[in-house]
């Protein structure tokens, strides 16, 4: 088991390894040279440049298993207007829009003004979790839509996808599909703001809950029937050979679901809440999409609820400290600590990123298990460690 580039808890249970992920060449090399028979990718910027379709369109390298989408499905993370498109041409439920570019201003402005308070700005490309805006004003909208189709966000922005408002509480559900059938995993929620209360400027997300108490019985049945299995037909009507984890960001608007977001990938940090519930060996299920066999694979899913606090380095999303020694992380007894960014220094485990660690916890019941999420964080230390400690908070008065 080799992890590129890895971190503190990976070099644990595998090697790590210095790979630049998005030279292909260079990992295909790397994956002949250790004998390996499975490549997961986890980030998205390697499927949108195509390295599914790198591996597949060489003799010596298509008995590589890629755990994820050519570039063709990882457009649906990749662009916000292919993504939009489509959900269009599928009947998938989602916001109003209109994509813009340089020439499209007037058109853009027009737009925003159909439309009511608050104003979503999308730049179309990948933009690292940052590309999104929300404006209460008009004048705002209108100068945001001029600065970014002005380059504020670089060749991402070139097209802005201008989206009506949906106002509803968010949720994430994932669907592992071989191109034809499809397993729905258990649906969590994140908690993306860097403040409590969901205040604050917008992170790769500080805590997660899974299962999501308001995601019924019904509810995901709407889900599945109106967009995971219409995504999953669509891509098939369209050629769209996808295999591997489909995320669907979606917001609950009063009981129907709407897709805000297409990821090509699992969630950070949905996963550390998610993937701890499955009992099935994943290998198995990866092994599945070569011969395209999912088909009748059946998830055995721990019924108990699962949380996840996020620690970070304080100052994060915007500068912070790295390097400061982590202690008392073998003292962490009802907790699974999945490493973010960390790294070692003199045999000490040290800081290297924002978001250092992932706390997970099982319970009866969320609460349960955020107890002990926050018992764990409180005994891990860092200097300036900072965490949410309120999260689920909005879903309490709900469960
Ligand atoms: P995205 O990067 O597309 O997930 O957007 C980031 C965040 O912006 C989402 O998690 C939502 O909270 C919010 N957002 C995006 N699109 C909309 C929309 N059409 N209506 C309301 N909120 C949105
Ligand atoms: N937690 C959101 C994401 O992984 O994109």
């Amino acid at each position: 088991l080799f992890i590129a580039p890895g971190n503190a808890g990976t070099g644990e249970l595998g090697n790590n390894t210095s790979l630049d992920i998005l030279n292909f060449e260079r990992v295909a090399r790397f994956c002949l040279e250790k004998g390996i028979g499975m490549v997961v990718v986890g980030p998205e910027a390697p499927l949108v440049e195509g390295i599914t379709d790198h591996f597949s369109s060489k003799k010596e390298l298509q008995h590589i298993i890629l755990v994820g989408p050519a570039s063709t499905g990882a457009m649906l993370e990749g662009s916000k207007q292919f993504a939009n498109e489509f959900m269009g041409r599928h009947h998938i439920p989602t916001a109003r829009f209109l994509a813009v570019t340089g020439t499209g201003k007037s058109e853009g402005i027009a737009f925003l003004e159909e439309l009511s308070p608050p104003y979503v700005l999308k730049a179309d490309g990948l933009a690292a979790g940052k590309g999104v805006v929300i404006l209460d004003s008009l004048d705002e909208a209108k100068e945001e839509l001029v600065m970014m189709l002005e380059g504020k966000f670089g060749k991402a922005g070139e097209t802005v996808v201008i989206e009506e408002f949906l106002s509803g509480i968010e949720l994430s559900v994932f669907a592992f599909t071989d191109g034809e059938s499809y397993l729905l995993f258990p649906e969590a929620k994140d908690y993306k703001r860097i403040g409590e209360a969901d205040t604050g400027p917008n992170t790769g997300g500080m805590g997660a809950v899974s299962p999501v108490p308001f995601a019924g019985r019904s509810f995901m049945d709407q889900v599945e029937k109106m967009i995971v299995a219409p995504t999953i037909r669509g891509l098939r009507e369209e050629g769209i050979d996808y295999r591997g984890f489909l995320y669907f960001g979606l917001m609950n608007v009063a009981g129907e679901p709407f897709v805000i977001e297409y990821n090509a990938r699992m969630g950070d940090p949905e996963a550390e809440v998610v993937l701890p519930r499955i009992r099935n060996d994943l290998l198995e299920i990866f092994s599945t999409l070569p011969g395209r066999n999912l088909k009748g694979m059946v998830l055995d899913v721990d019924p108990q609820a699962a949380c996840t606090v996020v620690m970070a380095s304080g100052g994060y999303p915007g500068p912070y400290a790295k390097g400061k020694v982590i202690r008392n992380l073998d003292k962490i007894g009802e907790s699974i600590v999945f490493h973010a960014g960390t790294g070692t220094s003199k045999d000490e485990v040290v800081t290297s990123g924002g978001r250092v660690l992932a706390v997970s916890s099982f319970g009866r019941d969320m609460e349960d298990a955020l107890q002990k999420c926050y018992r764990s964080a409180a005994t891990i230390d860092f200097e300036d460690k900072y965490f949410r400690s309120d999260i689920g908070f909005d879903l309490k008065a709900r469960s």
